[in-house]
């Protein structure tokens, strides 16, 4: 086999293996595949397909703005190219996407439920819309070979400049706004890495970038292909992204120098080191080689440099995009099943970029002599081998067996231990802990709420106040803790229990001392539950009690918590976002809580005492029911 076939055998057995890892994700959820959980909602997708595949895919409106718009006719040969990696990577960072939201079916909302303060929202936008442009960029190639749609083709290419605008501005916007969305994680995010620039370094590493990208991606082609290249023409691209390059790099240092932060990069740290490595492979090699006129113009110059320069600004997004953002739950590791969907995707995007370049003439002169054509020149394998056909049959029989044998395997190596227990599962809710302060944190994730407990009964009037959230308690105690009642975390839990209440083990009370004998039992004729538990709920209570499903302990904390906080919002001056998340949810555990203290809780096991039943065999209120 030669060098292209072992290559896309390769990239077939990988995207086998991520389809069946992708179908257990879709079929079987989240879970089932991947250590994400809502304390890591971000993992190895987001990490290495989505964020630094946009900055990859950047050479699409580079390029063509230099090409179409500063009317560089030289690198004109590379338009095609350039547009059809910008397509399949804004295809790659989607299917990741898509792969990673929690209910991908829900991928459309963006476009009929706007929220426009959410830069999120401004990224989806910018995806779907240059999404549009690159296809319609693209589609000309396609229909280069056919006869029937040359209408649309002309149309398209008529009219290429208003695309190429489209896109130069969608992208310019889209580009600045994946960095703004990290803007939201000051106190998350490594200070290394963390810049009120971050729009601007986001845009600017990606003008620099995706110039590399394409001369690696036409590098591999002629390597693949063995197809001839101009150096010279190259040279002159990867020497104005030499400059963005080194522009970026200045950026960089200047604004951590302005910020003081720059001592952080010599503490010695992880971070540190990191950082060090990706400045020195993706700014300062790259930098050092392009500026050096000789090995600019050279393969091997070439190639280092477009390396360096793709995995430095790679490794700068993925930075972060998650590595270097800080954890509050259990440490993330990405299972195979994860870094084999993210391998797949791009595997198949490399595959589909392969086709095209086999299939259309993406690049002009190389192609104008057919007999170039890799299918072209029979070719008879050795002796040996078994005959497939032409190579071209021959290929597409070795790709397709090597792609379902490897579906296969991976359908067979899906864990079905995760998947059994991927399903939805009963998170049980559990009190808080503390002193003063509670750490309010129902599924022990790490992800609470410091509650100032006495700060707020002081405010709210000592005793008097306890009804006022403590609406409901268990016979005969008071002020019960919520998660009793509200047991499910995300669940609905039945405080009343009608059956225990019946039962030998529970209550064990009589049908007819909650039933009169001579109605149908049911509702309304049951007897009401203060009859025989005069302490279940305080007289004064806020909250009034119709039916006894109690709400999940999140609802029962937002129903208590934001209510009150958006009365307030209202009624103090200068408390206006005493109603927004992250007053609850931005501050970070330790603010309220002593060190070790939340370590100290976590593995407790919380036992509450509860009374026990009623004076003689817990009928003594039952007689009433006679
Ligand atoms: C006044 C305080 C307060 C505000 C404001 C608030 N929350 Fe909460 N939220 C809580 C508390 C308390 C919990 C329970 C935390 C726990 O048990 O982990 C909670 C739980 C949650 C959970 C589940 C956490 C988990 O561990 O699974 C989510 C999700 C959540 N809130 C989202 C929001 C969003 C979104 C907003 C803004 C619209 C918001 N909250 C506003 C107090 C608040
Ligand atoms: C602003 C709402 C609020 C007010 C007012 C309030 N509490 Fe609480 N209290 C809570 C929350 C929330 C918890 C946490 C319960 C949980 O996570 O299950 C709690 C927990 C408790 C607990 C621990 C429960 C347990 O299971 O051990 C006690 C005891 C308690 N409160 C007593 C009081 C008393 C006494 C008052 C009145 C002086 C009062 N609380 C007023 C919200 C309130
Ligand atoms: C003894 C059981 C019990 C305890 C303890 C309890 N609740 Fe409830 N809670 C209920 C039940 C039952 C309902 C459903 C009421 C209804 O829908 O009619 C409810 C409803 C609620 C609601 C929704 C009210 C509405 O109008 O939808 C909130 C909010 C709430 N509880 C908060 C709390 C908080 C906060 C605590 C702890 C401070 C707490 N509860 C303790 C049983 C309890
Ligand atoms: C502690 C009081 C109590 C006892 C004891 C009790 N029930 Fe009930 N029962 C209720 C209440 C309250 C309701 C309405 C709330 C509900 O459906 O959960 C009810 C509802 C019912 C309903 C109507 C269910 C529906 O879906 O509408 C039936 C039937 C019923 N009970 C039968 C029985 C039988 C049979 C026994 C004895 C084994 C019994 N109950 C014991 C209080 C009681
Ligand atoms: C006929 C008397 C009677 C009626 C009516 C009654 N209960 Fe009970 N309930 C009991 C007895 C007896 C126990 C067990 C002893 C105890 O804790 O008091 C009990 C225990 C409980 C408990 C604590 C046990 C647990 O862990 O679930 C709750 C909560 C409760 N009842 C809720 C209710 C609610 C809500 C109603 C109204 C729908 C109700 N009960 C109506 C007699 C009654
Ligand atoms: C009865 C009204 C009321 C309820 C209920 C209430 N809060 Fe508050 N909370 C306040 C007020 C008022 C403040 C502002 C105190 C101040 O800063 O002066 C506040 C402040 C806070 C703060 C600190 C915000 C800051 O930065 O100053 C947190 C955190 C908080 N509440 C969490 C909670 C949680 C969690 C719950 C539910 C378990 C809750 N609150 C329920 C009234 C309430």
């Amino acid at each position: 086999m030669n060098r292209v076939k072992t290559f896309k055998t390769i990239l077939w057995a990988i995207t086998g293996l991520a389809v069946a890892f992708g179908a257990a994700r879709m079929i079987f959820g989240l879970g089932a595949v991947s250590n994400l959980s809502d304390a890591t909602p971000w993992g190895i997708w987001k990490g290495l397909n989505v964020v630094p595949g946009i900055a990859l895919a950047a050479g699409g409106f580079v390029v063509t703005a230099v090409i179409y718009i500063m009317r560089r006719e030289e690198f004109h040969r590379y338009a095609k190219i350039t547009v059809l990696l910008a397509f399949l990577g804004y295809i790659t960072a989607a299917t990741a996407l898509v792969a990673e939201l929690g209910l991908p079916w829900m991928v459309w909302h963006p476009i009929i439920y706007w929220q426009h303060h959410s830069a999120l929202f401004e990224v989806s936008w910018c995806v779907m819309l240059y999404l549009t442009v690159l296809f319609l960029e693209f589609l000309p190639t396609p229909l280069e070979s056919t006869g029937s749609l040359a209408a649309i083709r002309r149309f398209l290419t008529k009219y290429k400049l208003v695309l190429v605008f489209l896109g130069v501005m969608i992208s310019t916007l889209h580009q600045s706004s994946l960095g703004t969305m990290f803007l939201i994680t000051p106190d998350k995010l490594h200070g290394l890495w963390y810049s009120s620039l971050l729009p601007i370094l986001f845009f600017v590493s990606a003008v620099a970038v995706g110039p590399l990208m394409l001369i690696l991606a036409v590098l591999t082609i002629s390597a693949l292909y063995r197809k001839p290249i101009e150096t010279d023409i190259l040279a002159k691209l990867a020497g104005a992204s030499a400059i963005v390059l080194g522009l970026f790099g200045l950026i960089r240092l200047i604004d951590l120098a302005a910020n003081g932060k720059l001592g952080l990069a010599f503490d010695g740290s992880g971070s540190a080191v990191v950082f060090l490595i990706e400045f020195t492979i993706g700014v300062l090699l790259p930098v050092a080689i392009l500026s050096v006129k000789r090995l600019r113009r050279s393969q091997a110059g070439l190639w280092v440099a477009a390396i360096a320069g793709v995995m430095g600004i790679g490794l700068h997004r993925a930075n972060i995009a998650g590595i270097q953002l800080v954890h509050t739950g259990p440490t993330y590791v990405p299972t195979i099943y994860e870094i084999g969907i993210s391998l797949g995707i791009i595997s198949a995007a490399i595959l589909a970029f392969l086709f095209c370049v086999e299939r259309f003439r993406m690049w002009e002169t190389p192609w104008e002599d057919p007999r170039q054509a890799p299918e072209a020149a029979p070719e008879f394998d050795r002796v040996a081998d078994v005959w497939l056909g032409t190579p071209r049959i021959a290929g597409r029989t070795v790709y397709s067996l090597v792609f379902i044998v490897a579906l296969a395997a991976g359908l067979a190596i899906v864990s079905t231990d995760r998947i059994e227990s991927s399903g939805i599962k009963e998170v049980r809710a559990v009190p808080a802990r503390g002193g003063d302060t509670l750490f309010v944190d129902g599924n022990l994730d790490g992800y609470g709420v410091s509650f100032a407990h006495k700060a707020h009964v002081d405010r709210e009037g000592g005793n008097a106040s306890c009804s006022r959230c403590h609406h409901m308690s268990l016979p005969h105690d008071q002020q019960s803790g919520c998660a009793t009642c509200h047991s499910g975390m995300y669940t609905a839990a039945d405080v009343f229990r009608h059956d225990w209440h019946a039962g030998p083990d529970g209550g064990n009370l009589t049908c007819n001392m909650c039933h009169a004998t001579d109605r149908e039992r049911s509702a309304e004729s049951a007897k009401t539950c203060d009859e025989c538990h005069k302490d279940l709920i305080p007289t004064n209570a806020q909250i009034t009690v119709k039916q006894y499903m109690a709400p999940s302990y999140t609802d029962a904390m937002h129903g208590v918590c934001i209510q009150c906080h958006e009365q307030k919002a209202q009624q103090l001056a200068g408390k206006e976002s005493l109603a927004r998340c992250a007053t609850c949810h931005g501050q970070r555990q330790t603010e309220y809580l002593p060190a070790g203290v939340y370590e100290q809780f976590r593995d407790t096991s919380f036992n509450r005492v509860i009374t026990p039943p009623m004076a003689t065999g817990g009928q003594s209120d039952g007689k009433d029911a006679e």
